[in-house]
């Protein structure tokens, strides 16, 4: 990891702003100051013991529990590990039994349709598809990766896997055919669960095609597609190897005994980005997993189970596992999925549903918020938004406006927001206010939750003690949501999270800064990541598919901020000469030199990386030029690649280039 220069980060930020807890929100509220305390007390002195009472009390054990933490595998922590439960089971079984005509989901489809599941009909649901998944000969341990668009089928695919202890991966409906194939490759699933097509933004997601198309990149374990008949698109059909799941689900079995699974059993891969081209399959466990995606739903979101609960991630990433699949149904709260555009066919997307259905806390990420605080206050203004009393936020660090924005018009001056600061690697919330106790400041996430022990340190792994000094973010002390591996790659997850600091120091790779109240304000990721729309995505893939293109000789890709993605995509590109007949002829006699129909390039190119990776990753900028600025070493400088993309002064020393004009060149737009 670079970051060398961690503790020289400055803080740009000043915020005195500060918002006491709504005091009928703190009266009703399921944890109060004095638990708080005690529950902070415990997490400090006696982490374990406080893990394992959670434990006991929240989850739904088939065989409890009586190891705790075991260090003996070190840095892969075990937590509980001698007990048995099912996840799926754990989460739905208990209101199945006693509440099961309590609605778990309620759907909007984008144009329009919707369709409420109660937990009796979920449950239907998912062991019906568990039993057709044994059918199939999905076996415990087996992986099964899901592409599907944000609907319940989606939801009920992750629980049908979890129910018979298949570990599902969740591949984003919005990643390239190309993508799908790496992460069907690298976690050796056999089976594929599909639809035929999503909808965004007012056209269709052609996720079927999709995967048709990744199966043809090269070898690959997949030997059975099952494909709900979600938009009614044709498909292409390949009759040995597809399958309808309507027809599946029909003639199998209604029901599909829970399979019960040792605490540490995976329960899913999720694959995110790495600073080097290939993604990570990060690991979760069962137990450790449920419980802190649980807790947290009590801690942070005060959840029980007349709350309607809208968070808007999709299933792709670890948002919508832990705060729209797993967490919220463990509640039995009720859960609003939507499927679309937040401003599809109009702005006013969001605020209708959260009227509709009388949505009482609502989670999003910043960049929904900058976008629609960018259309004014008048359209939220259009709805009853009564119902809410709780607002969210995670993804990325929320800038003050957004935050004021969202208290005052969302919020009506009068809801707590939680910033919530979390990674896939954490499997849930970490550091936020606890609503009805912490003062808040707009854009700091304030303190860590009770049991985790978050540091900022310096690069010798010193606490920084002196407010406002950024340093590395870290958690000192093993959590049971951690991560356990990444997948087939232990030697990285050593690497990666905690190769610096010694075994018991998870870096997160985040910079932070505490303040002289300890609060904590994230100042971004160490490491080359860009986060697109509360998106990571790494630097270095979208240059690997760059580079892939027949016309590109090398690339280099930066982040520069962004009014509403927080981040986006800037490329540095140098090409290579290109035959005439080809369609776009090269400046004569160079290698490299722009072509004089840049427009056509850019555009070309553009289409190109949303087809290898998909449409998040897009550059917003490409810019072609002769030349990388490359130190002698022939490391790209990349900090000088960030202040032009940024349009900040140069201030780094150039007096390595060869090419003295480059820096001009590189500068124009
Ligand atoms: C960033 C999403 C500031 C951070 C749950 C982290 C945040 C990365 C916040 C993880 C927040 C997430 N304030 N930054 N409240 N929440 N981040 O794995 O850089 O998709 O490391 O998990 O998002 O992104 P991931």
């Amino acid at each position: 990891m670079p970051g060398a220069s961690t503790g020289n980060i400055e803080s740009v930020l000043s915020e005195d702003r500060r918002f006491d807890p709504n005091r009928s929100f703190t009266q009703r509220a399921q944890l109060k100051q004095e638990l708080l305390d005690e529950l902070c007390r415990r997490g400090e002195s006696d982490p374990v013991s406080l893990w394992a009472d959670l434990a006991r009390e929240m989850l739904t054990w088939h065989k409890p529990f009586t190891a705790t933490l075991d260090r003996s595998r070190a840095p892969h922590f075990a937590w509980f590990s001698d007990g048995e439960l099912n996840a799926s089971e754990a989460c739905l079984g208990p209101w199945i039994r006693n509440e099961p005509d309590r609605p778990a989901i309620v759907y909007e489809g984008e144009d329009g349709d919707s369709r409420t599941l109660s937990y009796r009909e979920l449950g239907d649901a998912v062991e019906r598809l568990g039993a057709t998944l044994r059918g199939q000969g999905v076996a415990s341990g087996d992986r099964v990766v899901i592409y599907m668009p944000m609907c319940p089928e989606a939801i009920v695919a992750m629980h049908a896997c979890a129910r018979i202890g298949a570990v599902h991966s969740v591949v984003f409906g919005g990643f390239s055919a190309r993508s799908l194939y790496d992460r069907v490759v690298d976690a050796s699933a056999e089976v594929v669960i599909t639809a035929d097509a999503g909808r965004r933004g007012g056209k269709f997601v052609r996720l079927k095609a999709a995967v048709d198309r990744a199966l043809e990149y090269g070898e690959h374990p997949v030997r059975r597609v099952i494909v709900f008949r979600h938009s009614g698109e044709e498909i292409a059909w390949h009759d040995r190897r597809d399958r309808w799941a309507h027809e599946l689900t029909e003639a199998a079995a209604a029901d599909c005994p829970a399979e019960y699974v040792n605490t540490e059993h995976p329960l899913f891969l999720l694959y995110t980005s790495g600073s080097t081209g290939k993604p990570k399959g990060i690991q979760h466990s069962t137990a450790g997993y449920l419980l802190h995606a649980s807790l947290t739903c009590r801690w942070v979101f005060d959840l029980r189970e007349d709350d309607v609960f809208w968070c808007t991630a999709d299933v792709g990433w670890i948002t919508g596992h832990s705060y729209v699949a797993y967490g919220p149904l463990a509640s039995g709260a009720t859960v609003v999925i939507y499927e679309g555009a937040p401003t599809w066919p109009h702005g006013g997307r969001f605020w209708e549903i959260c009227e509709r259905y009388g949505v009482t806390v609502f989670y999003t990420a910043p960049t929904a918020i900058r976008a629609l605080m960018k259309l004014g206050d008048e359209l939220p203004g259009k709805y009853d938004l009564s119902s809410l009393r709780l607002l969210g936020t995670v993804g990325e660090p929320i800038n003050p406006e957004a935050w004021m924005w969202y208290h005052r018009v969302i919020g009506n001056g009068d809801c707590p927001i939680v910033d919530t600061w979390w990674q896939t690697e954490t499997g849930g919330i970490m550091i936020s206010p606890v609503p009805g106790v912490t003062s808040t400041k707009p854009g700091s996430c304030t303190r860590p939750l009770p049991g985790v022990h978050a540091a900022i340190v310096d690069e010798n792994g010193e606490e920084i003690t002196e407010p406002d000094r950024g340093g590395y973010l870290v958690i000192r002390h093993p959590w049971p949501s951690m991560l356990r591996d990444i997948w087939g790659d232990s030697e990285r997850y050593r690497e990666t999270y905690f190769g610096k600091f010694g075994d018991d120091c998870y870096i997160t790779g985040d910079s932070a800064r505490r303040d002289a109240d300890g609060y904590f304000w994230i100042m971004g990721r160490l490491d080359d990541v860009v986060n697109v729309s509360g998106h990571r995505l790494g630097t270095m893939e979208v240059e690997s598919a760059l580079v892939a293109h027949p016309s590109v000789a090398e690339a280099a890709v930066v982040s520069r901020p962004h009014e509403i993605k927080g981040e986006s995509i800037f490329a540095f590109v140098v090409l290579k000469s290109v035959p005439a007949e080809e369609g776009v002829p090269p400046s004569p006699g160079s290698e490299g030199v722009p072509f004089s129909k840049p427009d056509a390039v850019q555009r070309e190119l553009r289409a190109w990386v949303d087809e290898q990776l998909g449409p998040i990753a897009r550059p917003d900028d490409l810019r072609i030029v002769d030349a990388l600025p490359k130190t002698r070493s022939g490391k790209i400088m990349r900090r000088l690649l960030r202040s032009i993309a940024r349009g900040e002064e140069i201030n780094q020393d150039v007096s390595t280039l060869e090419n003295a004009d480059l820096v001009r060149q590189l500068m124009q737009p």
